[in-house]
């Protein structure tokens, strides 16, 4: 549908220009489409991205609408301006929302629902680029998202605790899982922040690069991932996050399992042409880097 209206509204001319499907039918969000990536940018950047429930709202269409977007292979999530995202809105989404238990409850499946149900169960590669401030409830889709990058200076913050509430939402549960629990425990309980530079020393994201650098680097890293078989990629993604949850016998069940799923399910036989590229044409080694999917079997 977002392509839809992208071909239906934009003139001719203009689209060439830029060369973008720009897809601007969101309130609170802009979807901008190049390459083969789908830029998801939360859009309220007067108010530091402040996720109000009509946020919550318009990320969970346009995530709807991206997984099935054949014109998509991979999913960024972002902000517009200077921040990531400053959290849950506290005008909107906490005072808003009091004495409204309709709304309440609305807002609050529809923030739980884009930024953990539907994000860490993505068919496509997800990546979060942290461009700035990310406080509080921001931090669910950055640990949702399957790969994180933050410019060097993005400063994080887990603030509830200066606000007199605790991480809630599912907040606490993502930075133990994501965090050392040293980690997780100090900054849940003094609020201090840490930088993009300081955050990738601690793995809680991938890597953090020069903001001038940021776009560029999140490119670089969509396009390196869009060369290797998405079936496969979408199969481990799901195997590598079930897993987690498992005992070693049950992974070992689980992981046979979908090994044969995915033997059967990929369109493209990518075992079999990896084989023979490797096995018959030799003409590359699986060690170093992915097959041609170009090429036929
Ligand atoms: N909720 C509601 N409004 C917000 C939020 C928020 N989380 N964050 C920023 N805003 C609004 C401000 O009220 C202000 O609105 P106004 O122009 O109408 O007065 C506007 O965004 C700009 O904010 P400033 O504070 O002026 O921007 P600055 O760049 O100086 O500071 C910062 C940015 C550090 C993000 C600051 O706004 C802040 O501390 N925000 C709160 C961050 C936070 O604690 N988030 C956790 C929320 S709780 C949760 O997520 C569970």
């Amino acid at each position: 549908m977002a392509t839809r209206a992208a071909t239906k509204k934009k003139p001719a001319a203009k689209a060439a220009k830029s060369s973008k499907a720009v897809v601007k039918k969101f309130e609170t969000v802009l979807v901008e489409k190049k390459d083969r990536i789908a830029w998801v940018i939360m859009n309220r950047p007067e108010k530091r991205n402040a996720m109000s429930p009509q946020l919550h709202l318009d990320m969970n269409d346009a995530l709807e609408e991206l997984a099935i977007d054949d014109s998509v292979d991979v999913v960024v999530i972002t902000g517009a301006g200077k921040a990531f995202s400053a959290g849950q809105d506290i005008r909107l989404y906490f005072r808003g929302t009091t004495g409204d238990p309709v709304l309440r409850h609305k807002s609050k499946n529809a923030s739980h629902h884009w930024r953990w149900t539907t994000l860490s169960k993505f068919p496509k590669l997800t990546i979060a680029m942290v461009n700035g401030f990310c406080f509080g409830g921001a931090f669910t889709q950055v640990s949702a998202c399957d790969l994180a990058i933050a410019a060097d200076d993005a400063i994080f913050g887990l603030s509830e605790i200066n606000w007199g509430i605790l991480p809630g939402g599912i907040v606490s549960w993502n930075v133990v899982n994501t965090m050392s629990y040293r980690d997780a425990m100090y900054y849940a309980i003094t609020g201090d922040t840490f930088t993009g530079k300081e955050a990738a020393a601690m793995r809680f994201i991938n890597k953090s690069v020069p903001k001038a650098r940021l776009k560029a680097e999140t490119t670089k890293l969509a396009k390196k991932m869009m060369k290797k078989n998405p079936t496969a990629v979408r199969y481990t993604k799901e195997g590598i996050r079930a897993v987690k949850e498992m005992s070693v016998d049950q992974a070992a069940d689980y992981l046979n399992a979908k090994s044969d799923a995915l033997k059967y399910q990929d369109p493209e036989n990518g075992r079999q042409k990896g084989m023979a590229q490797f096995l018959d044409d030799k003409t590359y080694r699986p060690g170093l880097g992915e097959y041609d999917r170009s090429k036929d079997l």
